[in-house]
């Protein structure tokens, strides 16, 4: 596994367990993302991924466990207090701000609850002109990184949902985080968008990031991730590099067993 130093930097959860009244969602989760990897997160729908990492970003909170980035407790801290620790996500369900430009959607990362997500669409943007300026050039570059630059000035509702997909992840990555979640980051994208996104995930990958990608999108997982959790009702059932994974038996029989994998 990773080492020391990789280790104190990796986030991690350890026996998280959650339940929403009686339905336990959560069994005793045990996870460590660590940091210059990409860490695939896979399993049949309502396995508990998005639950997972509403845990990690702070939205849900485990009855029991603990959750640390790089030895630092997160767990009891809100989602905006977990963003200033450099966490920063992307939603299953693409949470942009329509009637506002590609550019004014990615600053909104730049605000302390813009890296915890759609609360940004209601605070200011930064009010002075520098300030401003500074924000606006800080989005440009993270478009550029993802090849989107000439986007910048369009309304965001005029956008079909590749380019969508690559603004959220712009969003999520401006304010430059130490740990970056995606969920389901190629939802509804056809193949030629799928490709894309592929590029613009290995171009964002850093050796100080910490990135975990949530996908049903098999081909895009196994080409992107170094390593894969396999979740199923609730529990951790494999981790393995994406051979392992394809040729666990476990695994195939969960995902032969799913109407959705
Ligand atoms: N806020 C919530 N209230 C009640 N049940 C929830 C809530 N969020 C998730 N669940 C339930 O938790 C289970 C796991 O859901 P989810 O984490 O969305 O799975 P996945 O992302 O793997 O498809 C499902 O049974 C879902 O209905
Ligand atoms: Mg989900």
């Amino acid at each position: 596994m990773s080492d020391i130093a990789g280790a104190t930097r990796a986030l991690r959860a350890e026996r998280v367990s959650l339940a929403f009244g009686a339905l336990q969602v959560l069994f005793g989760v045990d996870v460590e993302f660590p940091p210059g990897r990409i860490t695939g997160l896979i399993g049949p729908n309502g396995a508990g991924k998005s639950s997972l990492f509403n845990c990690l970003t702070g939205l849900y909170r485990p009855q029991t466990g603990k959750i640390t980035f790089g030895g630092a407790r997160l767990d009891g801290l809100p989602p905006a207090a977990r963003a200033g620790h450099g966490l920063a996500r992307s939603f299953q369900h693409v949470a942009l701000c329509s009637e506002m430009t590609v550019a004014e959607n990615v600053m909104f990362g730049l605000t302390r609850h813009g890296k915890a997500g759609w609360a940004s669409a209601f605070l200011p943007l930064p009010a002075g002109a520098r300030e401003r300026a500074d924000a606006r050039a800080r989005a440009i570059a993270a478009l550029e990184l993802l090849a989107i630059a000439a986007l910048a000035d369009k309304r965001v509702g005029e956008l079909p949902p590749g380019p969508l997909r690559l603004v959220e992840l712009a969003r999520a990555i401006v304010g430059e985080p130490r740990v970056l979640l995606l969920d389901e980051p190629a939802a509804g994208l056809n193949s030629l968008e799928t490709r894309d996104l592929l590029a613009a995930l290995r171009r964002i990958a850093r050796p100080e990031l910490v990135m975990v990608v949530v996908e049903h999108d098999m081909d895009l997982i196994m080409q992107l991730c170094d390593s894969i959790y396999v979740l199923n009702f609730g529990k951790v059932i494999a981790l393995g590099t994406p051979d392992e994974i394809r040729r666990d038996p476990e695994v195939a029989r969960v995902y032969l067993g799913a109407d959705d994998a």
